[in-house]
């Protein structure tokens, strides 16, 4: 038995060693921290039709801060790309005492870069400071022109702090445009939740 076992299990492990091979070697590198859920701060942006993905979502669709999205300016898709989130704002950082009512939980698909750069206050985590100026570690900017700004946040707060859950992209309504770049890529969306690799992360986390 032991003896039948024994091979079995060893080319199971080679198998596996195999199928290794295959996955980028990009896996968890640069001190990217992609963490599947947690607390995060979120607001709008628009004119979302270049983003950084290469890839345009016709659907709700985010940028999230560099250390998360997994690539710097310029270097195209971080791993972060294709991922969808369920995200609920419960908190107006500007205006703590305001009870609600909050807009709608939203599924976006990360499409976009925040970069550091320029964007500071909430963008502007790092490997030597995880959060963010309102002590968020994660950061949604959520693109206005998919409509997924409008519902999520309540007419006159348009910053808002709260959770977000990575979840399966079966769960996404929406469709994605082609390719605008050589090197596009939403592989997240395939992918399973973080740390499972989808595109890779690129170059180095701020
Ligand atoms: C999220 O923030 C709340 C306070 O607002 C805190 O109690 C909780 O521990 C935080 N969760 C995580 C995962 O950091």
């Amino acid at each position: 038995m032991t003896g039948k076992l024994l091979p079995l299990l060893q080319s199971v492990a080679l198998a596996a060693l195999a199928s290794c091979s295959f996955i980028p070697a990009k896996r968890a590198t640069g001190g990217y921290i992609q963490v599947p859920s947690g607390n995060a701060s979120f607001t709008h942006y628009s004119y979302c039709a270049q983003p950084a993905c290469g890839i345009v979502g016709h659907g709700y669709t985010a940028a999230v801060n560099q250390l998360a999205f997994g690539a710097p300016p310029g270097l195209g898709p971080g791993d972060a790309c294709g991922r969808c989130f369920a995200l609920t704002g419960d908190k107006d950082p500007y205006t703590p005492t305001y009870p609600g009512p909050f807009g709608q939980t939203i599924i976006v698909k990360v499409t976009d870069l925040c970069p550091v750069q320029g964007n500071e206050v909430w963008c502007g985590q790092t490997q030597g400071n995880h959060i963010n100026q309102f002590s968020e570690p994660m950061h949604f900017d959520i693109c206005e022109d998919t409509g997924g700004a409008a519902v999520f946040f309540p007419s006159g707060h348009g910053a808002l702090t709260g959770t977000y859950t990575e979840v399966p992209c079966s769960q996404w309504s929406g469709s994605d445009g082609g390719p605008i770049w050589n090197g596009a890529c939403i592989a997240g969306e395939d992918a399973g939740l973080w740390p499972a690799v989808g595109c890779g992360n690129q170059g180095t986390a701020p």
